[in-house]
């Protein structure tokens, strides 16, 4: 992965717990982020005694290094959003500025969590589809704007194969959302649903609390099912 082809945009932790309806139960589990990148899930639920660990090809880079590449492409993802701005809900945030200024604050407050969330072993520098965890060493993991959203770019089998690491590593997996960037349900969503179901996990869709980008109001919930 090369720094100047990533382009860092990060949610906050009230924005995960509306995409993925986390409960306060939920939020004792154990829980794994799946491609958290510059969002501050991981900081803020630290910072509140909750357990996350985090995953991300661009923790290979220093805090430093990402800062910087925030800065370099803040101004041309919010000329982008400006652009498309009709693709989205805008009643969470009240504008392309507001949610520039929301992002921005998510973003350092992860930055500021870094260097020692590293050291901590909270920010782990791996990538789907294979990761170095035990079995059931989560309970839940959280996978926000990845799998499904790049569906021209990651090919089915890379999400079956992502899909079945998962569920080796936790009971629980939660996917949001189940668009793509064309804002079309993924193509995947049946092959996935059917190559879960046969391998005795539950599916379920559930309608969520998040809704951002037009068509993205549905999480998908696997859970091993105990027979
Ligand atoms: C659109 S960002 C979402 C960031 C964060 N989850 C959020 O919702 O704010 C997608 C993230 O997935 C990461 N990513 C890309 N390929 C990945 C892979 N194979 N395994 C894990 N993460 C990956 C990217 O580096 C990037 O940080």
């Amino acid at each position: 992965m090369k720094l100047n082809e990533i382009v860092p945009w990060g949610r906050t932790f009230d924005e995960y717990q509306r995409m993925f309806n986390l409960t306060a139960s939920d939020l004792t589990k154990r829980m794994l982020g799946v491609g958290d990148g510059p969002a501050s899930f991981n900081a803020e639920s630290t910072a509140a005694g909750h357990s996350v660990v985090s995953i991300d090809p661009v923790y290979v880079f220093s805090a430093k290094e990402l800062e910087k590449r925030i800065s370099d492409t803040y101004e041309t993802v919010i000329e982008q959003m400006h652009k498309n701005a009709d693709h989205y809900n805008w009643s969470a945030f009240q504008d392309v500025d507001q949610l520039g200024r929301e992002r921005m604050k998510a973003m350092n407050l992860f930055l500021s969590d870094y260097e020692q969330g590293k050291q901590q072993g909270r920010y782990l520098s791996n990538q789907l589809p294979k990761l170095p965890f035990t079995n059931q060493s989560f309970d839940l993991v959280l996978c926000s704007h990845l799998l499904f959203l790049y569906s021209e770019q990651l090919s089915e089998a890379f999400h079956l194969e992502s899909i079945h690491e998962l569920s080796r590593i936790a009971g629980e997996i939660r996917i949001f959302p189940l668009i793509s960037l064309t804002g079309k349900p993924s193509p995947y969503l049946d092959r996935v649903s059917a190559d879960c179901r046969a391998n005795g996990i539950q599916v379920d869709i559930i309608p969520v609390d998040y809704h951002f980008q037009k068509g993205a109001y549905q999480m998908m919930r696997l859970t091993k099912r105990v027979d």
